[in-house]
């Protein structure tokens, strides 16, 4: 096969792997946007039109989070290894295909303007929450949550989702539901390990300097 011929079958190819998404997505924002006619409401109603969520309800930023992390929430969600009341019906009303098409849907939305810029200033760089993201506290076993969620919490590949433009209230609620044990879906259960380590301040201080960081792409590989 000569380099033009090469050329062309790769362009084929590309365009074929298009395809099948495109057709995914389609059903995935009437998904999004007028539910599924079946128990499941629109998700715009909270995630808004954009994916960016609604910081003072808690209701989380989905957009360009990573598709299979999206996917594995749904069906925490649904099983009940995350415990919560407002999603929990909402997922148990999606099928698989339908939890799959949405997953993929809002982890190719781009990052939402409105999130571009913090709502509030990032805490002075020693102050307990910033010394917790960017340092941990070795003496009880805490990383700094960078070493997994990247610089400045922008999130690292499938395993760990951003927290740069999520609110503080949702950051805080998710370290509280592990220590209480109803979101007990992670891997390894890291997560588990380290908000138990936490205590109420450090929670609250920890959240807004997440809350406080820009956005940024997330990064491909650990
Ligand atoms: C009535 C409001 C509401 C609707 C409608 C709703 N959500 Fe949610 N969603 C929430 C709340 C609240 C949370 C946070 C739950 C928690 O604290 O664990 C959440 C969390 C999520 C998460 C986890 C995000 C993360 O970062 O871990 C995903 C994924 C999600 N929703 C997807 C959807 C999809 C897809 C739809 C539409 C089919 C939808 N939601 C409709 C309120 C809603
Ligand atoms: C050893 C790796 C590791 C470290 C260190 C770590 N995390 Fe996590 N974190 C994870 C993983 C893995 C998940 C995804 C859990 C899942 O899949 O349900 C996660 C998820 C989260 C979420 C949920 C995000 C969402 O969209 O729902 C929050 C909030 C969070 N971590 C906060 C923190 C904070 C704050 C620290 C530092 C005190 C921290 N993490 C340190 C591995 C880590």
């Amino acid at each position: 096969m000569n380099f033009r011929w090469s050329v062309v079958a790769a362009c084929a190819l590309a365009a074929a792997a298009l395809a099948a998404p495109t057709a995914h997505a389609m059903d995935a924002a009437q998904l999004a946007t007028q539910g599924n006619g079946k128990g499941a409401p629109p998700c715009l109603g909270c995630h808004g039109a954009d994916g960016g969520g609604q910081a003072a309800a808690g209701f989380p930023r989905l957009a360009g989070l990573d598709a299979s992390y999206l996917r594995r929430q749904l069906d925490s969600f649904a099983d009940g290894t995350r415990d919560n009341p407002v999603m929990k019906p909402v997922a148990t009303a999606l099928t698989t295909d339908e939890r799959q098409a949405l997953a993929g849907y809002y982890s190719r939305l781009p990052l939402p303007a409105a999130l571009a810029r913090p709502a509030t200033q990032p805490p002075a760089p020693d102050s307990r929450g910033a010394l917790l993201a960017t340092r941990g506290r070795w003496s009880r076993q805490v990383p700094a949550c960078e070493q997994c969620h990247g610089p400045g919490g922008v999130g690292v590949g499938a395993a760990f989702p951003p927290l740069a433009g999520q609110s503080a209230a949702y950051i805080a609620a998710q370290l509280r539901a592990w220590q209480r044990g109803s979101r007990r879906n992670d891997p390894l259960a890291l997560m588990q390990h380290i908000s138990a380590a936490l205590d109420d301040q450090d929670i609250t201080e920890v959240a807004g300097w997440f809350a406080a960081q820009p956005l940024g792409q997330p990064k491909a590989t650990p």
